[in-house]
């Protein structure tokens, strides 16, 4: 990058982060860092390079998907645990169904990791990328006992609540605040999870996919992406082929197959070797 470029970079981070749509999110430098940079590559003017950035954020975010109100949820996890396990159960489901994606996914969430599981066998150690609320299903994921669960996601008071229910459920509290597209996670893992962020990722970023799936370093990836639009009017199925086809290098996965659910469709890559 230029030195001009770098300087109107370290201007723009303050009005990125002084802006409403930033406001309240508390997203990684990184991230802020690497959207700035990009729109800055792609436009000539620093102006309009915010105002790409600030667009891309609101998608990053997706404030439209719902969220928690995350002091009061710590609050319920405590009390749940103080309860027994059907209490925790509640509270997981009701933390799920705040969330568009796993709200979906609670209809047939035990059918769903049966069936991964059924492709890769019981993992022992686990990715899950771009996690939103997704550790939450942990009690009907079924992983072995012992199993290391790392999750990944930007917002960190979503890490934090993750990271309390990992450790009051007695696991090692492996979730992180790392944007997986700056810094793709290099733990060696059975399986890795992309659920239904794939598509947002190319966004961001075209091409994205590509280059965050190459570099991990696990045995089966899990891709899932939307079967139908937000509004459910059109079927996406067919765009979705066409985003794994070419992120997909074949040349790095010996097999891969499909995995159809009512609100998603899983691809799935088992690497070679
Ligand atoms: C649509 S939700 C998907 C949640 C989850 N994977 C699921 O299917 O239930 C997207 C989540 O990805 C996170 N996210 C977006 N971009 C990310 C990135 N580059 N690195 C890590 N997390 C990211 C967001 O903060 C949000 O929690």
């Amino acid at each position: 990058m230029s030195p001009q470029k770098s300087s109107d970079l370290e201007g723009l981070m303050a009005q990125l982060r002084a802006g409403k749509t930033y406001k309240g999110l508390e997203l990684p430098e990184e991230t802020l860092r690497d959207l700035l940079a990009l729109e800055l590559s792609r436009y000539k003017k620093p102006a309009e390079a915010l105002k790409s950035a600030r667009a891309k954020l609101h998608n990053v975010m997706a404030p439209y998907l719902g969220d928690l109100d995350y002091a009061q949820a710590a609050q319920e996890l405590q009390a749940a645990f103080s309860s027994g396990p059907d209490a925790v159960k509640d509270t997981c489901r009701a933390f799920l169904q705040q969330h568009d994606s796993t709200r979906e996914r609670l209809v047939y969430l035990e059918d769903f990791y049966k069936e991964i599981f059924a492709i890769c066998g019981q993992p022992a150690s686990v990715l899950d990328l771009a996690c939103g609320l997704n550790p939450f299903a942990l009690p009907w994921i079924g992983l072995p006992s012992g199993a290391r669960y790392y999750a990944y996601d930007i917002h960190p008071p979503r890490v934090a609540l993750i990271t309390d229910f990992l450790r009051l459920s007695g696991k090692e509290a492996l979730a992180e605040v790392r944007d997986i597209l700056v810094r793709p996670p290099q733990v060696e893992a059975d399986a890795a999870f992309l659920f239904k962020e794939a598509h947002r990722l190319e966004k961001r970023r075209k091409g994205c996919n590509r280059a965050l799936w190459s570099a991990l370093k696990v045995k089966y990836l899990f891709v899932s992406l939307p079967r139908r639009s937000l509004d459910g009017k059109r079927d996406l199925r067919e765009r979705m082929r066409g985003l794994v086809a070419d992120n997909l290098n074949p040349a790095e996965w010996e097999a891969r197959g499909e995995l159809d659910f009512p609100g998603e469709t899983v691809f799935w890559m088992k690497r070679h070797g």
